[in-house]
């Protein structure tokens, strides 16, 4: 049985995530290809998630520790622990619309438009502390697509390098928060396996893999 449990996101987050682990000694590819996890050195296992589910395999003891976004974090009603920001995998949770409608940023924008998001919860609180009502969308992906096909005036994204927005088309509104990649602990386990986290968090830390 592995003594360290690590669950990582697949994604944006995955090539610093390996990169970082690496670093601290452990043989993380940098590709993962088709598989779900891979056993490391010093009976380290490393799980390849889905970003949403590290908070449930972390929860509920399936994984001791994991590496996830802040934007995941905001979204989820798993409990978990964050213990340090990891500083990389930089990007900012936005209101977008298209450019012809001439939203300039900051504006006080209409009541009732429709939001389309992967972040309904984060959504829903932006426009709630500003009291202006909107319908929310949910979705699950190709968020940026919404706007132009007539599903939605609005949307709630991720922006990095801003890319996707110019490709559709959208031009940013409003900044609701900025997010990086958090270390996080299943609590119970952090306590049991104290050291063992405690010297990979260290390894993982920006000044340790600077150094
Ligand atoms: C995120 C986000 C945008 C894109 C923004 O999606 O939802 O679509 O990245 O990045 P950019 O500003 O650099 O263009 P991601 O590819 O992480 O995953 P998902 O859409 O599958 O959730």
């Amino acid at each position: 049985m592995s003594e360290l449990v690590v669950a990582i996101a697949k994604g944006a987050l995955y090539a610093e995530s390996a990169a970082r682990l690496r670093a601290a000694g452990l043989d993380v590819p940098e590709d993962p290809g088709r598989r779900l996890s891979v056993e490391c050195a010093e009976r380290t296992r490393v799980l390849f998630l889905r970003p949403t589910d590290v908070p449930a395999y972390v929860e509920f003891g399936a994984a001791d520790c994991g590496i996830v976004g802040a934007d995941v974090l905001w979204e989820t009603d798993r409990h978990v622990c964050e213990l340090a920001d990891l500083e990389f995998g930089a990007c900012r949770l936005v209101v977008a619309a298209r450019r012809s409608d001439r939203y300039h940023e900051g504006a006080q924008l209409p009541t009732f438009l429709r939001v389309a998001t992967k972040f309904e919860r984060s959504a829903e609180s932006f426009f709630a502390e500003r009291d202006v009502p909107v319908q929310i969308i949910k979705l699950h992906g190709s968020v940026e697509l919404s706007p132009e096909v007539g599903l939605a005036d609005l949307i709630v994204d991720l922006v990095a390098t801003g890319n996707t927005l110019r490709e559709h088309d959208l031009a940013i509104v409003n900044e609701i928060a900025r997010s990086t990649a958090r270390f996080v602990v299943n609590p119970v386990r952090f306590r049991a396996k104290y050291d063992a986290i405690s010297a990979l968090l260290a390894k993982l830390d920006p000044a340790a893999v600077r150094a």
